[in-house]
């Protein structure tokens, strides 16, 4: 082979290695990328799997003050300029400026399966400025509306509902435009049976006028339980309720005539579930002087035949007939040459369950309410939506028959509400507590729903007030730290806000070697010592020997720690608590973190 054919040869090999080798690593390539593409394809899958096949779907669009708690962790802040102290006998209310999410994840420590009732007005996301998501408002014709406005509510009503009692109930009222979305979202959270109803309330009676739809002149209220264990309450009678002719008796108890035959389903003396002896059976009438009996055959016999002569049955035994004749409870009536027999009817006259539609005009929330909202505050045009608060004393009544409720309502913005409980609590002694958060949009809190409570309390023009105790609190951040420790020392002194409201115990009390690390409190049944270093245990026993009331005491620790064993000596008059680790296990389930 010569010289230049054995280089050649030698070119056209290593050609060949080169094209070998370049096959295999387009093989492996191809290899990785085959395998790479199963792989997602395996992860698209499990995804497909975990998505939802039914219900609501929607864009989730972050939300800055949900962000933020992934940062930095809510605590209060007291303004004690805004204490008003004017009930030292009733419960002291609460007011949590800023925005809700952070107040809600705070109360979730403080108030977790402890409120009776929430009710809340969120905003309808009818009108261009309506509410504002991530400090913008969302327009009408802003395509992510509903997402926006489900992302928001969705996340504050899962918190609120860890807030409820076991038996607590919640009401949300809304209007046409986020109705079908609301119920879907609160039904998935709440569960479907626990729906109460969705309320239709006549708040608008001269209408919102519309060009081409139908003219609006009501809105909703969706009732939810927490769970079964509960029930809507009896209302009293309304007598003016004219689909019934209530009428009143002397002792000025309310009842109904009622036909003694029954009459519809379940009626015909044959009926299986009746023996026909036990209410088919002879009723003798006196003709002359309307007496009734089972007993003396008296010129009339009836029997409960109708008039296409169907025998049917007595509402009531025999047994009980005379008798009810002797306390006027029965009587005969002729009607078309027949002998009808009514009877007063009381069953459910203590009460009765409340109807699905609210259209008395208190409930209208224009005219009048408008004018005694002018009366507090001279400040209609901002506020011109305002709602009666006779809906709200209605809402709650239907949902607890409990003087001493905690109602929470997490979009107050101007009054209702607590206008609503101090209200109740005037009218029948109780002492129901409310707790309100709502964000400072237009300085709105300080200047409108801030003001309107203390005006309420302390009386307006010519109207007396409503005594009653206030605490005023904002929100707070603390930053995030990598360690727990850290993070743990962080709240060293930052927890005594949320532990006044969580045991309802406000006042400072002055004691011996008091400092930033022994802070003590009381209300009337309690006494609140809030340690920020295990050294000052040892002033625990002072505490004891100087009150006879139960204390409870929260003590600082690094960990889960519990004090009982050095504190055995105290007596059961002493409850132990550690912080601030059960704050935080509280904000990891709301905010994962
Ligand atoms: C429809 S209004 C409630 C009116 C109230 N029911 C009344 O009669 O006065 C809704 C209120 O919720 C407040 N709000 C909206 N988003 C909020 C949020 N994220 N946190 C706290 N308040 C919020 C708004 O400022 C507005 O004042």
């Amino acid at each position: 082979m010569s010289e230049n054919s054995q280089s050649t040869y030698q070119i056209q090999w290593q050609t060949v290695e080169h094209l070998k080798s370049f096959i295999e690593s387009m093989k492996a390539e191809k290899q990785s990328v085959f395998i790479r593409k199963i792989k997602d394809l395996e992860e698209e899958l499990k995804k497909l799997k975990k998505s939802k096949r039914y219900g609501l779907v929607w864009e989730d669009k972050p939300e800055d003050v949900v962000e933020r708690c992934k940062t930095e962790l809510p605590v209060l802040v007291g303004d004690e300029t805004k204490t008003i102290n004017e009930n030292p006998d009733g419960p002291t209310h609460i007011l949590i400026e800023w925005d809700n999410y952070h107040a809600l994840s705070v109360l979730a420590y403080t108030h977790k399966n402890s409120i009776d009732f929430i009710y809340i007005d969120p905003p309808y996301n009818t009108w261009s400025t309506d509410w504002k998501y991530n400090n913008a408002y969302v327009d009408a014709n802003d395509s992510f509306r509903h997402s926006k406005w489900l992302n928001m509510i969705e996340k504050r009503l899962r918190v609120a509902k860890e807030l409820l009692k076991k038996d607590g109930t919640i009401c949300v009222t809304i209007d046409d435009y986020e109705l079908p979305r609301l119920w879907l979202c609160i039904e998935e959270i709440f569960w479907e049976s626990n729906l109460l109803w969705v309320i239709s309330i006549r708040n608008n009676p001269k209408w919102r006028m519309t060009q081409r739809k139908f003219s609006l002149i009501h809105e909703y209220a969706i009732f939810f339980w927490k769970s079964e264990e509960s029930s809507i309450k009896k209302l009293p009678v309304n007598p003016e309720d004219k689909t019934h002719n209530y009428k009143q008796d002397t002792d000025w108890s309310w009842y109904l005539d009622v036909n003694l035959r029954k009459q519809g389903a379940d009626s015909t003396a044959t009926t299986k579930s009746w023996k026909i002896s036990d209410r088919y059976y002879p009723i003798y009438i006196d003709s002359k002087t309307g007496k009734v009996s089972t007993v003396e055959k008296l010129d009339i016999e009836i029997y409960p035949i109708d008039s296409k002569g169907e025998k049917r049955i007595w509402r009531r035994s025999n047994d009980v007939i005379d008798e009810m004749y002797k306390s006027w409870d029965i009587w005969a009536k002729k009607q078309k040459n027949e002998y009808q027999l009514y009877f007063k009817f009381r069953g459910w006259l203590d009460g009765e369950m409340p109807k699905t539609m609210w259209y008395d005009s208190e409930f209208s929330a224009s005219e009048h309410w408008t004018q005694l909202l002018d009366k507090i505050l001279w400040e209609r045009e901002l506020f011109q939506y305002p709602k009666s608060p006779f809906a709200v004393i209605k809402s709650i009544r239907s949902a607890t028959v409990n003087k001493n409720a905690v109602i929470l309502d997490f979009f107050a913005w101007s009054w209702t509400t607590w206008h609503a409980v101090l209200e109740l609590n005037k009218e029948d002694g109780g002492n129901r507590q409310f707790i309100l958060c709502t964000n400072n949009e237009n300085k709105i809190a300080e200047e409108v729903t801030y003001p309107r409570i203390r005006n309420v309390i302390q009386g307006y023009g010519d109207v007396p007030g409503i005594p009653a105790n206030l605490r005023y609190y904002r929100t707070d951040f603390i930053g995030m730290e990598k360690s727990i420790d850290d993070l743990r020392k962080k709240f060293m002194g930052r927890c005594t806000e949320m532990l006044q409201i969580r045991e309802s115990c406000f006042t400072p009390i002055q004691v011996e070697d008091e400092n930033e690390y022994f802070q003590v409190f009381e209300s009337k049944e309690t006494i609140l010592a809030v340690l920020y270093h295990p050294y000052e245990i040892a002033k625990l026993q002072k505490l004891a020997d100087t009150t006879a009331k139960s204390i409870v005491a929260y003590i600082f620790s690094m960990g889960m720690e519990i004090f009982q064993e050095e504190l055995s000596y105290l007596s059961n008059r002493l409850r132990i608590e550690t912080i601030p680790d059960e704050i935080l296990e509280t904000y990891k389930k709301i905010f994962g973190f």
